[in-house]
């Protein structure tokens, strides 16, 4: 088979990686570290026109889109309109991502558990609804923001001028509609699922690390690093978010005329007594989650991809387990998320260390082959193992030996995972 990922981060340099085993891929655009494991196109992710050309020339057999923009934006429309089998959801499905205020409504319908919530076009009245409610507040914008649109505010004050600042244009279209929302307390899981609309099979459940810095401080990112498995998601767990999450979802989407095909990642907060609630869902692999989760696998993905592709007959396992221990560490530049510096020259470890992995997320190649920083997320150090602590002492050790003018990583990917061991 000869598949063709789009996108050009971490996530899609693992994602070329893991379906490498059993395909020849191609990747636009890619990115210096895709380039060892597939062919790449220089052809943007926004694009479809020139994508559907190199479809067509290189005769390929699927295309398997990474990034939320061009699903939101109706690639896999396109595809399906000049025949092409691709793998991700349409865009009246992948507004369950790009339209925050979309989901909200969807989940209500379904009777899906979320954060109570309301959506505001309007400065005043949203600071009028967090003057009658208790802090902390979350404030959300609507729309895609990169991992960076939600502020937990501690106080209601915060939370006004949070709100003020997004309808004031602080994101753009994406802020036009602001949710804000009760905060949940608990621990946050992220849920992949690959599904055909109706069947669905899940992936194992892995921990986003969302703040910069160490012991979860600092503001959000897109994510700092992941690990999995995680020791409190038992079946028992599992099953009531397929019966109360993934269940209802699936069918309110199909119920509303947009089927999911694809990848649906739930972005859950498991609150102290268990119970599984909806902080938000995402339209396509998760990153960093990608670069832990795929590692911990044998499995063939490709031939899931293919199969929900092509709607062909797809009979999934209702799981499919980790078979070792993942932590991916991001190294990033100094100032990510806001104003990250680019430019430095990198250096990577000659050899890589037994057990560990490094996706490239925002590296570029100059013509002469030096490596340099060109975006905030810089490489994904994936150390694996038999157990967490094992797994993520690895990945530090990989993210130590990548050196540039400027790092920033996080050295505690997986706590608490060495905290339960500890309390064990
Ligand atoms: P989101 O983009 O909606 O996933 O929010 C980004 C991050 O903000 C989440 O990963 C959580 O860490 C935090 N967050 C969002 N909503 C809530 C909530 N209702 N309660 C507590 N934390 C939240
Ligand atoms: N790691 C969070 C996300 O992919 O949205």
């Amino acid at each position: 088979m000869r598949i063709l990922v789009i996108g050009g981060g971490g996530r899609e340099h693992a994602l070329c990686w893991a379906l490498s085993r059993a395909a020849v891929v191609f990747c636009a655009p890619g990115n210096p570290g895709t380039a060892a494991v597939a062919t790449n196109l220089p052809v943007a992710a926004d694009d479809p026109d020139k994508l559907i050309e190199a479809v067509r020339a290189r005769r390929l057999d699927m295309v398997v889109v990474g990034p939320e923009a061009p699903l939101a934006a109706g690639l896999v429309d396109r595809m399906a309109a000049a025949g092409v089998a691709a793998f991700g959801p349409t865009a009246a499905a992948a507004r369950i991502e790009a339209s925050k205020a979309f989901a909200k409504r969807l989940m209500a319908q379904a009777g899906v558990p979320t954060a109570l919530t309301r959506t505001f076009t309007d400065t005043a009245d949203a600071k009028r609804y967090i003057q009658g409610h208790a802090e902390p507040l979350v404030v959300k914008a609507s729309g895609l923001a990169a991992g960076k649109g939600a502020v937990v505010c501690a106080t209601r004050v915060e939370a006004a001028e949070v709100a003020a600042d997004m309808l004031g244009g602080r994101f753009g279209a994406a802020g036009r509609e602001v949710l804000v929302e009760e905060f949940l307390e608990g621990e946050e899981l992220s849920v992949f699922v690959m599904t055909d609309g109706e069947r669905w099979m899940l992936l194992p459940a892995s921990q986003d690390h969302k703040r910069l810095g160490d012991g979860d401080t600092g503001p959000n990112t897109g994510g700092m690093g992941a690990y999995t498995p995680v020791s409190i998601v038992t079946d028992d767990l599992l099953e009531r978010v397929e019966q109360r999450v993934i269940g209802p979802v699936l069918g309110a989407l199909a119920g509303a005329g947009c089927p999911y095909r694809g990848l649906l990642y739930a972005g859950l907060m498991v609150t102290p007594s268990g119970d599984p609630y909806v902080l938000e869902f995402n339209c396509r692999f998760g990153d960093p989650e990608t670069q832990a989760v795929l590692p911990a696998l044998d499995d063939d993905l490709a031939t899931h991809c293919w199969r929900i592709a092509t709607r062909e007959t797809w009979r999934p396992p209702e799981r499919l387990p980790a078979v070792r221990a993942a932590v991916t560490t991001v190294v990033a530049a100094r100032g990510y998320p806001d104003a990250p510096e680019k430019g430095a020259a990198i250096t990577l470890p000659a050899d890589l260390p037994a057990e560990t992995l490094l996706f490239h997320a925002g590296t570029a190649r100059d013509p002469d082959g030096t490596l340099r920083v060109a975006g905030g997320r810089i490489l994904c150090a994936t150390g694996l193992g038999p157990d967490v602590p094992t797994a993520a002492e690895r990945s530090r050790r990989l993210a130590e030996a990548v050196t540039f003018s400027g790092r920033v990583f996080r050295r505690d990917i997986g706590w608490r995972e060495a905290a339960r061991a500890g309390a064990s």
